[in-house]
């Protein structure tokens, strides 16, 4: 089928960026459409390894397209950055990234006002200013692309709008500081900026195969998420066709990428994290650290209940499991099947974080394999308990895993067919 979405399924960096990488070798089109400078993906290719952030981790195969949809908050300054950086590492941008004019800009306040309200509530943000700058969206005080190529525009729209953020702010903005400085972002974004919807839509009808590239997880969506645990963009597959500037029905399937395990960078709720005493997994082993922003990741079980509500949220036709590798010393490993709130089993999460932070995991246990799986080739080569492992997610969950990933390079992937 020609159009896809790859979603994470967790709380972000399930391995995302792996396999959009591994896949965009049969797209034409790669489409970002939600979050900002906030996600971090790793991709390793022949040898070599790149951190994207704004820039869809599609780009590295040389045929496609890469929108950055209306749906995604731009921090000039990051995005130039990456550019830079991308260019120095001979991966071309030119006539072939391209940014709606209706994304909203990070503005050098959002960061500050990201920051002031850590103090009041402690989310644990990446601090990138992504919350603030959708909350201006919502809040009808938001400057877009759009305004940012129109000098003029721009002056007039930041000269009403600074006045209402100086008020908040710790150390107030100088207007003139910023309309310097993002003028001359604004001179070097102007050619990569077009009407990606309109072409975006042709494309579709034309039948070109697109990728939508999700960031961050279901687990912190603004809505279904882990409130307010969360980011602050709608990161399930309608999201992304919103953020796109599609109708839903343009995501013809939806591959839903998870880990063997469980990670969450920041606070909230994790009902399956290991406590002191049980840490079976070394972060350093697992690389569990931030491409944003380097904080260790916390890490936990595999936990059906919330990929099963996550599925459920981005109508997940299969799944993606990535980094089964990790699990190969473990001489035993935890799947959670369950949640037990005062007396009662409960089979989804519940909406109310302070149930949420006291539901009892329910867990069964699957024997460990103890050796390597970093040099398959073929489904059947996995050690029997971990086939084990995989048959029980897959029962759980009720869906295919159609994709393994066990190891970060490319080639250490086992696929069941070709998802273009
Ligand atoms: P994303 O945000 O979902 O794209 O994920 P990140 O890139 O933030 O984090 C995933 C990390 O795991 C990256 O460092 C990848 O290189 C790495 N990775 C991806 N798949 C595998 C795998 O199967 N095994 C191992 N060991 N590492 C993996
Ligand atoms: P990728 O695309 C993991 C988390 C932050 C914080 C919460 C809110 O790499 O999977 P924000 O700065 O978005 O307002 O922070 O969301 N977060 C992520 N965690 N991976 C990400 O992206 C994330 N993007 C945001 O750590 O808990
Ligand atoms: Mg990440």
């Amino acid at each position: 089928m020609p159009t896809l979405a790859v979603v994470g399924l967790q709380w972000g960096d399930e391995g995302k960026g792996k396999v959009v990488d591994l896949l965009a070798s049969h797209a034409e089109i790669i489409v970002r459409a939600q979050g900002g400078n906030n996600a971090g993906h790793s991709v390793i290719a022949e040898g070599k390894e790149y951190h994207f952030h704004l820039v869809p981790s599609g780009i590295l195969a040389q045929q496609t397209l890469c929108f950055l949809g209306g749906g995604v908050v731009i921090d000039p300054a990051a995005l130039l950055n990456e550019i830079d950086r991308l260019e120095k590492q001979k991966i071309s941008l030119c006539q072939r990234l391209f940014i709606s004019p209706h994304a909203h800009v990070i503005l050098p306040y959002h960061r500050q006002i990201d920051q002031q309200n850590e103090e009041v509530q402690a989310i644990g943000t990446t601090g990138k200013g992504i919350g603030p700058c959708y909350g201006d969206a919502t809040e009808r005080l938001g400057i877009r692309i759009c305004d940012l190529m129109s000098p003029k525009v721009f002056e007039n729209k930041l000269r009403e709008i600074l006045p209402i953020k100086n008020r908040i702010l710790e150390k107030p903005f100088e207007i003139d500081a910023i309309i310097q400085e993002y003028s001359e972002y604004a001179k070097k974004l102007k050619p990569f900026v077009k009407p990606i919807e309109s072409h975006l839509h042709q494309e579709i009808i034309a039948g070109k195969k697109v990728l939508f590239e999700g960031a961050q997880g279901a687990l912190l969506d603004i809505l279904y998420g882990t409130y307010p645990y969360v980011t602050s963009s709608h990161t399930t597959s309608g999201g992304l066709a919103l953020g796109a500037g599609v109708g839903p029905q343009a995501i013809q399937q939806t591959l839903g990428v998870v880990k063997a395990y469980t990670t969450r960078v920041g606070h909230g709720p994790f009902p399956t994290e290991f406590n002191e005493d049980e840490a079976f997994l070394d972060p350093h082993v697992a690389r569990e650290f931030g491409t944003t922003t380097g904080r260790q990741r916390r890490i936990g079980w595999f936990d059906t209940v919330m990929v099963a509500h996550a599925i459920r949220l981005s109508g997940v036709s299969s799944l993606a499991l990535t980094k089964i590798d990790i699990l190969d010393t473990l001489p035993m490993i935890k799947i959670c099947t369950g949640y037990r709130l005062d007396g009662h089993d409960l089979s989804e999460p519940p909406a109310c974080l302070e149930d949420l932070e006291r539901v009892e995991p329910i867990y069964e246990q699957v024997e460990g394999w103890k050796s390597d799986t970093n040099k398959i080739k073929q489904l059947e080569e996995f050690p029997k308990n971990a086939r084990l492992f995989l048959n029980k997610i897959e029962s759980l969950l009720g869906i295919p895993i159609d994709l393994i990933s066990f190891g970060p390079e490319r080639e250490k992937t086992w696929k069941r067919k070709n998802f273009f």
